[in-house]
């Protein structure tokens, strides 16, 4: 029988992680973890009870309070409510990446991520797996794009979905986004030494996969 291992994907901002986790996930039938979704839970949260995501001491108060269960149909639930589609807001976006910035909120879910990731057989997505929350994962992709190709994905996508959408906007809020994340000083966004990384900008889908597989096929 062969290993169930961890992995970690890392990335700046729609660099198309989760789309490769979830497909990578279900060749391989391992638990998909959106850790981004995570922090999007917290700063949507800050929005439903009117506390500023600038107010570190306030974010921090409503930890607490705070339930987030994850389904494998991806599915998310806050507080038992499905907030699936409203954490994908562009406010939220925003919201999440500040409010990443506080230790209090990244060791709360961080703990959370351990618990989840227990046993192998997981991938995560996000921005500090193979440096902080899996630093042993035994397969660490940081996946990247240009930016340009990143904010013309996502506004495809958008447009696809039936959603209003601009891509210079999308491409400053990927941009203002990704700094704040390489910047802060609590386990920023950065490539782990011993992660592989792959530039997806002029590759398919099908083709990042197939790279990925070929990857875990390695260690298993
Ligand atoms: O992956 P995403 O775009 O859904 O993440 C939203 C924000 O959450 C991102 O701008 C930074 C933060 N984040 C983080 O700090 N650490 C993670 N592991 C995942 C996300």
């Amino acid at each position: 029988m062969s290993k169930r291992i961890s992995i970690a994907i890392d990335g700046p901002a729609a660099a198309g992680k989760s789309t490769i986790a979830k497909m990578v996930a279900k060749n391989l039938n391992y638990t998909y973890i959106d850790t981004g979704a995570m922090y999007r839970c917290v700063a949507y949260y800050a929005w439903l009870n009117h506390v500023d995501v600038q107010d570190e001491q306030a974010v921090s108060k409503l930890l607490k309070d705070i339930d987030i269960d994850m389904f494998p149909d991806g599915t998310i639930q806050l507080n038992h409510e499905d907030v699936t589609s409203a954490i994908r807001e562009n406010e939220v976006s925003m919201g999440a990446s500040v409010v990443s910035q506080y230790q209090a909120v990244r060791t709360f879910l961080v703990e959370k991520q351990r618990e989840m990731a227990q046993g192998g057989g997981v991938i995560l997505d996000g921005r500090d797996i193979g440096t902080v929350v899996l630093k042993d994962a035994e397969l660490k992709i940081y996946q990247v794009a240009s930016i340009e190709c990143r904010a013309l994905r996502r506004h495809k996508e958008n447009l696809q979905r039936g959603i209003e959408s601009d891509l210079e906007a999308i491409q400053k809020e990927i941009a203002m986004r990704d700094e704040q994340d390489m910047t802060r000083l609590i386990s920023p966004l950065k490539k782990a030494d011993d992660a592989i990384e792959i530039d997806t900008s002029d590759m398919s889908l099908e083709e990042v996969v197939a790279k990925v597989m070929q990857l875990v096929e390695q260690r298993i």
